[in-house]
């Protein structure tokens, strides 16, 4: 199985689980003024390495360790995978305890999203591309659920993860147009041994469509190994990649795109903002991971 967690990182506490609201504010709040780091974590849950990653970096840096498990129905477009996204909250506690996550959030729909809900925050231009473009509203949702999740637990730090890059870099330029007081930790891309990148969505992969995935993974090799012997006119790239995925016969490209790493915009040539965008479906999942070209 893709989701196995071998890693036991810390002594096994358990978490707090708290469902409302108001408790999980009133409860950060109160660790906040007796002088408590918080380190926070937002996942929609069915934890994978990736995530347990942010933990472990979240639990070095701060006091108290915040995790929230809640699948955000505003970032899921008509046809997508709400209903079917994994869900396991008995085995993602267990991973929380084994991490040392202090409070596990893990609030309903219908608390988040109330009757009456109207407020929505909408970071413009970097989310007309990429995932943006193919997901029209995602990003909306992405930043008016991370936008309630930082009000909620007043973090001092937020743990995401590069493998969702553009999400990444739209939730820096929300809290830095909102002036949110709260730092915004990248981390790193988590493969599995042969390349795949870590994905709650990799449990919903068949074994011959997981082995038609690694193509996204050596995609990237190749563009690298391109790059790096000297290539630098990205349409060669980009027509080369594309070959190499159409020769896999469950595979529909989404996106596949050279673009600067801070504005996202497409490039023409190689330089060393340069960053491989790919989505793709392979039978009906989606999948997405990217790579610097050169640094
Ligand atoms: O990356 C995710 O899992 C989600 O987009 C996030 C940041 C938890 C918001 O729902």
């Amino acid at each position: 199985m893709n989701n196995v967690v071998k890693q036991v990182i810390f002594p096994a506490h358990l978490p707090e689980i708290i469902a409302d609201v108001s408790a999980m504010q009133h409860r950060c709040l109160e660790a906040r003024q007796a002088g408590r780091r918080i380190s926070f974590v937002p996942t929609m849950g069915y934890l994978h390495e990736g995530h347990l990653s942010l933990l472990q970096e979240g639990r070095r840096r701060g006091d108290l360790l915040v995790l929230s498990i809640f699948v955000n129905p505003a970032q899921f477009g008509a046809g997508e995978d709400f209903e079917s996204y994994p869900r396991d909250l008995s085995r993602d506690v267990d991973l929380a305890r084994r991490c040392g996550v202090d409070l596990l959030f893990a609030p309903e729909v219908k608390d988040m999203y109330p009757r009456g809900y109207s407020t929505f925050v909408d970071v413009e231009g970097i989310t007309d591309t990429l995932c943006g473009a193919s997901r029209p509203g995602h990003f909306r949702g992405v930043t008016t659920v991370v936008a309630k999740l930082l009000a909620i637990i007043q973090p001092h730090q937020a743990f995401f993860g590069q493998k969702d890059f553009q999400q990444l870099t739209v939730i820096r330029r929300m809290c830095t147009d909102l002036n949110l007081p709260v730092e915004i930790v990248g981390m790193p891309i988590v493969r599995e041994p042969d390349g795949l990148a870590m994905s709650s969505r990799n449990v919903n992969l068949s074994p011959q469509e997981r082995e038609q995935a690694l193509v996204l993974s050596r995609a990237i090799s190749k563009a690298r190994q391109m790059a790096r012997g000297g290539a630098r006119e990205i349409a060669e790239i980009l027509t080369a990649l594309r070959s190499m995925l159409e020769a896999q016969p469950a595979l529909r490209i989404d996106y596949l795109q050279i673009a600067h790493q801070s504005t996202l915009q497409e490039q023409e040539r190689v330089d060393a903002d340069s960053v491989l965008f790919l989505a793709v479906f392979v039978g009906r999942t989606r999948l997405i991971d990217n790579g610097f070209l050169l640094s």
